[in-house]
């Protein structure tokens, strides 16, 4: 298992980055997230992806950049499922995420994660499908595989880490095809400020392995792309940082959070049709 890990390359590595970052931070006594099912996935992948233990821990910093965002799109997702507790749920680029294992998922729930077929195929083997849960193995930019999701529900769909990825026309037309298919529903997604998108263009590629291309300052735009779409809520993660239990982190993301363009870097967004 840890060397098919390890053979993910490109965008789809960076859900091998995710996953171990969320496992690092449910193994600490004090986690936010205690996201089991994270921590041994990634004792089933071999720990550190065969990919050289330093290159992953020196992204461990970043964890709670990671925990904090995870732990918000969790409080908005269980609100949602609360109140809809026939939906469907889409997770757009979902990775290696166990988000349904950290929620009370109502028993009336159809849970579909969506990702390229190599992640697909690993996720389905660290996470298999069952009753009411599955992985679809495709781009988010196709559409022939939205005719597996039932429409007649209210639709939760989750872009965690992933719009930045694609270009803004398949932005664009992949909220479309979201508010044509479903009657109403909540979209729940991260974005980045426009000087990370420059900054990972100038990384030799090497060091990213993979590019990002949209970015946002406050997703105002998407009302105006898509008049059906309403922009609800908008929180930095950043500004999270009260309920990071390490000290040194806490005062870290403390300082940064008080740069705008830092505590802006990454934001979250929902907004409902
Ligand atoms: C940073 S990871 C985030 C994964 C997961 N949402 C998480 O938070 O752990 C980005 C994910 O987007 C996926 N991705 C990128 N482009 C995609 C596309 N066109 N269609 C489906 N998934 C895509 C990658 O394969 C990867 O799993």
């Amino acid at each position: 298992m840890g060397e098919r890990g390890a053979e993910l390359s490109g965008v789809e590595w960076t859900a091998l980055v995710t996953l171990y970052l969320r496992a690092v931070e449910s193994r600490s006594k004090e986690s936010i997230l205690k996201d089991r099912a994270a921590s041994e996935a990634v004792r089933r992948l071999g720990g550190d992806f065969g990919l050289g233990s330093l290159k992953m821990r020196l992204t461990a910093g970043d964890r709670y950049l990671v925990v904090l965002r995870a732990r918000q799109l969790d409080l908005w997702a269980a609100d949602f499922l609360a109140r809809h507790p026939d939906a469907v749920v889409v997770q757009l680029g979902c990775g290696l995420d166990s988000r349904a294992s950290r929620l009370d998922v109502p028993p009336g729930v159809l849970w579909f994660d969506v990702d390229l077929p190599e992640v697909a195929e690993l996720r389905r083997r660290l996470f298999p499908d069952r009753e009411g849960h599955r992985t679809i193995g495709a781009s988010v930019t196709e559409s022939r595989w939205w005719e597996e999701v039932p429409w007649d529900r209210p639709v939760l769909a989750i872009a965690e880490g992933l719009l930045m990825y694609l270009e803004e026309q398949e932005v664009r037309r992949l909220l479309e095809r979201l508010t044509d298919r479903f009657t109403t529903g909540t979209l729940l997604f991260d974005g980045v400020a426009p000087w990370v998108v420059r900054i990972s263009e100038r990384l030799p590629r090497a060091y990213r392995g993979f590019g990002m291309h949209w970015a946002t300052r406050n997703a105002w735009e998407l009302e105006q792309w898509n008049p059906r779409l309403r922009r609800i809520e908008e929180v930095a993660p950043l500004a999270r940082y009260p309920v990071i239990p390490s000290r040194f982190y806490r005062c870290l993301y403390r300082v940064l959070s008080l740069i705008p363009p830092l505590r802006n870097e990454l934001k979250l967004f929902r907004f409902e049709f």
